[in-house]
């Protein structure tokens, strides 16, 4: 069991679609005890989730972008546990008229709202966690490829490109105390995040066409061992990487007839 005895964070699950959900599960199967975050509205969503993992576990209060849930996050983690091994980043949020084919046309408000709950919150994340964080300990942020522009995508894929620099920022500060920064860059999966994309269906579809292993949208678990991978031992000397999981479509510039 690769995650024996780790103490891991997980934010972002909603329901039991939510790739951190599987995360979370492949985790507690690999040896780990998990603790969730959720927020607002969504708790009890995520409680109700929370109580299918083959162990129930308890759900901490955290808007990602609030100082004292953030602050109030560090001090229950330390009174739990004392410190902490890992933890993934799966949060991701952008105002309608920032996706969805209205790049040109979105507020810098909404923008800047895709950027703030989308990748700064990996550092205020890390900054919360770090001081709790051993030598030893991985933080894993979840990505779509930013190296390219995306149909209906638009700032989100801004978001997501600023979130890899981020991931690479934090690889730098953290590393010297031995703590890694990695994401992982998934292909599409049909969660509730993905679904209020308009048009992921047709980009799921160019995933499945193009993927030299093909593409299942509807199997997170390939994803969700690559985060217990990246939260592992076996990736002790691997920082500022993104692992692309994705049935390779990230290498092939077109569909193979
Ligand atoms: N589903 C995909 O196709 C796909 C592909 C690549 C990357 N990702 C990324 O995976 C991550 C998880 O998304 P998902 O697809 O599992 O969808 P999801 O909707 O299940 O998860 C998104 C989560 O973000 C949380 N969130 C939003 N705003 C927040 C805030 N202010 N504070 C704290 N949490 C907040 C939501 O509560 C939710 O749990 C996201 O970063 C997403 O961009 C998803």
């Amino acid at each position: 069991m690769i995650l024996e005895g780790k103490r891991l964070l997980i934010t972002g699950v909603i329901t039991k679609d939510s790739i951190a959900f599987h995360a979370a599960e492949h985790a507690q199967r690999e040896g780990a005890s998990v603790l969730l975050t959720s927020f607002g509205r969504v708790r009890r969503m995520t409680e109700r989730a929370a109580q299918r993992l083959p162990e129930p576990v308890d759900v901490l209060e955290l808007d990602v972008n609030n100082s004292s849930d953030l602050e109030a996050l560090t001090a229950s983690v330390r009174e739990c546990w004392g410190a902490l091994d890992g933890a993934l980043h799966a949060i991701a949020y952008a105002p309608e008229d920032a996706l969805g084919g209205r790049f040109m046309t979105a507020s810098a408000e909404s923008a800047t709202q895709a950027f703030q709950t989308s990748a700064f919150s990996l550092k205020s994340l890390a900054a919360a966690l770090a001081p709790l964080m051993p030598s030893g300990a991985s933080i894993v942020g979840l990505d779509f490829d930013a190296s390219v522009a995306w149909p209906v995508y638009d700032w989100m894929g801004v978001a997501k490109a600023a979130l890899e620099s981020v991931s690479r920022y934090l690889a730098r500060d953290l590393g010297p105390k031995g703590i890694r920064v990695n994401l992982v860059s998934a292909g599409p999966l049909g969660t509730v995040a993905a679904r209020g994309i308009p048009g992921f269906e047709q980009l799921a579809d160019r995933f499945r066409e193009q993927a030299p292993l093909g593409w299942d949208t509807s199997d997170p678990a390939p994803v969700a061992r690559t985060i217990c991978f990246l939260l592992s031992d076996y990736a002790h000397a691997i920082t500022g990487e993104i692992v692309h999981v994705d049935g390779g479509f990230h290498a092939i510039g077109a569909p193979v007839t």
